[in-house]
This record gives C-alpha cells, structure tokens and sequence, in this order.
C-alpha cells in the first residue's frame, strides 16, 4: 500500500488550480441514468471515488467515454442493468445517488444498502422514505435495498417530502427521482449545499423544471424525459479550503485558482478570525499567514454554517495555534479519529463526546500515522507539512479517493512530500 513520506517545515508559496468538486461530480455522474441522451461533462476530477461510480454506471449499461483528463460524455442509452452490487457500495457510499435516478428511469432498481463507515452510521432512511411517498415498494432483501414503482403505476408520483435531517445525499438522491415523477414534488429542509445545486443546474440544463435549490425549499415540476446537455462540475469548495489551511499551517503565501469565495464564506471567516488574511478575486483566493495563528472554535453545522469536511483540517490548524480551540461535531457520531494520530505527533487534544479542546503548542513532531478516513487523512497531511523531521503517513487511499493530484500540487507549493510505494 502507498504511503506519504512528508520532510516538513516548509512555508507553502506559489499558486495551484483547484479541481472539479468530487461531492457535486458523483451526484451529477447519477444524472445520466435519467437521460434519454449523451450528458457530457468537463471538469470531472481524477478521482478514485469518480472511477468506481463510472464503472458502477458503466455495468449497468452506461456508455463510458473520456475526453482529456477532466472529461466524460455519458452515454445511458444502453441502460439495462440497475444493479448496484455490494462490492462496489461497500468502497464508496455515494453508490446510493444511483436509486433515485434507478427508479425514475428505470422503474426499478436493486442498490446494496450502504453498510456504517469509519466517521458513522450514516443511515439512509431518509432516502428510502422520501421515495416511498413517491409511490416506490421499496424492500430491504439479504442486504440490498429492491426498489421499484408501485404495481399498476406508470412512474413516480410527486409528492411533499419533509426530510427528518438535513441530508445532502438525501435530497440530491429525491431531487434526481422527482424530475422525472408525475405532477409536482417540493423537497422541505432541503440541504441547502452548494453541490445540491450544482446538481440542480445540471438537470435543469438537461430539461427538469426545478426551483428553489440552495434553499431548504426545493420544487420540482416532474417532465416526460430529461435530453442531453453539456455541463461543467463546479469547482471543489473542501479541497479549496483544505489547502487553505495547509497554507495557513505552515505560515504560508498561497493564490488557489479556478475557485470563487462565495461557497466559503464560513471557512474564510474562520480562517480570518486566526490571524490569516484572505483576499478573494472574481475567480482565485490568496492566503497570506502571519507569524503564528491564533486558536479558533468551531461547530459544523449544515450548509451555511462551517462545514463538517473541514473539521479535521481545523484541527490540524488548532494543534499549532496559540490558545485553546472547542470544536463540536454536529453531524457525524465518530469523526475525531485524526485527533489520536494528531497526539502522535505532540498536539494536546482532549475529547469529550462531540467535542475536542485542542490546545495549541509551538512544534510538532514527525511520527508514523494512519489515515483513517478521506479529511481525516487531509489533516494529517498538514500537520506533517508543518511537523519537524518526517512524518509517514499510512493508508493514503482514501486521499486518492478525493483529492487529485494532492502531492503534484503540495510538491508545486514547495512542500517537500513523496508517494512512497
Ligand atoms: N442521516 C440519517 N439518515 C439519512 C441520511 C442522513 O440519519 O437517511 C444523517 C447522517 O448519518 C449524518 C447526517 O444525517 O449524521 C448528515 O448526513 P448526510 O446525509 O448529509 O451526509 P451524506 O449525504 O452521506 C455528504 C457528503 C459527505 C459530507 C456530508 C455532510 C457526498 C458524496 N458526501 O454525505 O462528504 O460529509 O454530506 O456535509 O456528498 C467527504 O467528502 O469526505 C464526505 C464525507
């Protein structure tokens, strides 16, 4: 298994191009099942996680083509197998964005039911729910979820739908069933992510009547068929902010490019509040670190609010901070297991529930450390570009399941980082 080797204390300087966002890419590579034509799409980043949904689709019948690094024309014409086996669930979760589409095109589908993951339970009744109102016979059999429309019916039915949690997954999995549904569904506390509505941009330029989408009111106006279009995956707002704070971290001077600021105002905020100054341009973000970074608290929250995939680079922030930082988890059950391998390298974090107090120390030391889940390991990566000596990092798949190219692009920054093999 590869590992990363990372020297660090090296300030981060320079300028890199920020991918397509893995987040709205996977939802959006599920919108092809609903159309009757070719959905090409450019900025789709080079990800593990994109592979492993392309050749879910592509099993089931999806015409897979490539177009440079970042592109990909779908073909579902073929369409004829709405199976998601449980070895592909079982390595990445978003598997379940196919049923919604499954069920609306296809009038059935059969989706291994995602099993807990290392940050939670990650339950998905909310979806199943949701697509019950729609009129879907939904059927959990030796460990898979069997769905289809109910006997008799042509198709989905609109329905209103009140989501017990704000779910991304959730709402983007009854946004794509609904735009093919009969009369009119509104989706209520809708995630209000700017994925949702990337998503939602996506399947309008395909022919669905939606309104509302980045609010948590979201209505659709169910249509016959949904045609092809050509659209172009936002930019990754996590991937952005995650290399923010390596700059921050490392008392750094960094220009990300390709990115707009709208979608981070709660990270900037933050990031601003530790003593960084940030300056936001039409379409690049410039970091600029002082000497030392002043401790900050959060709490995630959903969209708006700061964001749970950015907990753990905080963290990573917070560790060499002056002060104590209270950081409360509000979204996932189990997502501080960085925070043990962090105290490998000589932060001071106590937990206690969802909440971790980390103190701040002026060093830290390169140790070897395991990556447990994909930010967790983003955050270990910027302790150890800040860490004296070197730091090993173990089990970087998961940083190849969402981050493209992430030591090409720390290496351009003057990180001293390699892939060991
Ligand atoms: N939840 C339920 N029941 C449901 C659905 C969700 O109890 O039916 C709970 C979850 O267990 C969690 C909360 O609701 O406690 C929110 O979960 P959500 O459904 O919003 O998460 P998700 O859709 O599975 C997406 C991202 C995650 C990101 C979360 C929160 C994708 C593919 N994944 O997951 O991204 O952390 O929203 O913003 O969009 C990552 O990129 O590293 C990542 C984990």
């Amino acid at each position: 298994m590869d590992k990363l080797l990372i020297q660090g204390g090296t300030p981060l300087s320079g300028e890199i191009a920020v991918s397509g966002a893995k987040n709205a890419a996977l939802p959006i590579l599920c919108a092809s099942l609903l159309s009757s034509d070719a959905l090409q799409l450019s900025n789709v980043p080079q990800l593990r996680d994109v592979s492993t949904m392309l050749r879910l689709i592509e099993q089931m019948g999806v015409k897979v083509t490539r177009e440079g690094a970042n592109g990909v024309v779908l073909d579902p014409r073929g369409l004829n197998n709405p199976l998601a086996p449980y070895d592909m669930v079982k390595t990445m979760r978003a598997s379940i964005l196919v049923l919604g589409p499954l069920l609306a095109r296809h009038g059935e589908a059969k989706v291994s039911l995602p099993g807990g993951c290392a940050i939670g339970a990650r339950p998905v009744e909310q979806h199943l729910k949701g697509l019950q109102a729609m009129g879907a016979e939904i059927q959990v059999e030796h460990g898979y979820i069997c769905a289809r429309v109910g006997a008799g019916a042509h198709g989905l039915k609109g329905a209103c739908i009140v989501t017990d949690m704000v779910t991304v997954t959730g709402t983007e999995n009854l946004m794509m069933a609904a735009v093919l549904a009969e009369g009119d569904t509104i989706i209520e506390n809708a995630a209000r992510e700017p994925e949702v509505v990337d998503l939602a941009n996506c399947l309008i330029s395909m022919g669905a009547q939606i309104s509302g989408a980045g609010t948590d009111k979201i209505r659709i106006r169910g249509v016959e068929r949904l045609h092809g279009a050509t659209h172009a995956v936002m930019a990754d707002r996590i991937e952005t902010g995650t290399y923010l704070c390596a700059a921050a971290a490392t008392g750094g001077d960094v220009r990300l490019t390709g990115v707009s600021s709208t979608c981070l105002d709660a990270v900037i905020d933050k990031l601003m509040d530790t003593g960084c100054e940030v300056f936001s341009e039409r379409d690049a973000i410039r970091l600029k670190a002082p000497a030392r970074l002043t401790a900050v608290s959060i709490r995630t929250a959903p969209y708006p609010a700061f964001p749970t995939d950015m907990q753990a680079q905080f963290m990573a922030i917070n560790v060499v901070a002056e002060g104590t930082a209270v950081m409360r988890e509000t979204i996932f059950e189990n997502r501080f297991m960085h925070a043990v391998e962090l105290i490998r390298l000589g932060a001071d974090i106590k937990i206690d529930g969802n909440t971790a107090f980390v103190t701040g120390r002026p060093k830290l030391d390169g140790a070897t450390v395991m990556a447990t889940d994909l930010r967790a390991s983003a955050s270990l990566v910027i302790a150890g570009l800040v860490a004296q000596g070197e730091t090993l990092i173990e089990r970087i798949y998961h940083l190849d399941r969402g981050y493209e190219g992430l030591e090409q692009k720390l290496a351009a920054l003057g990180a001293n980082i390699r892939r060991v093999k």
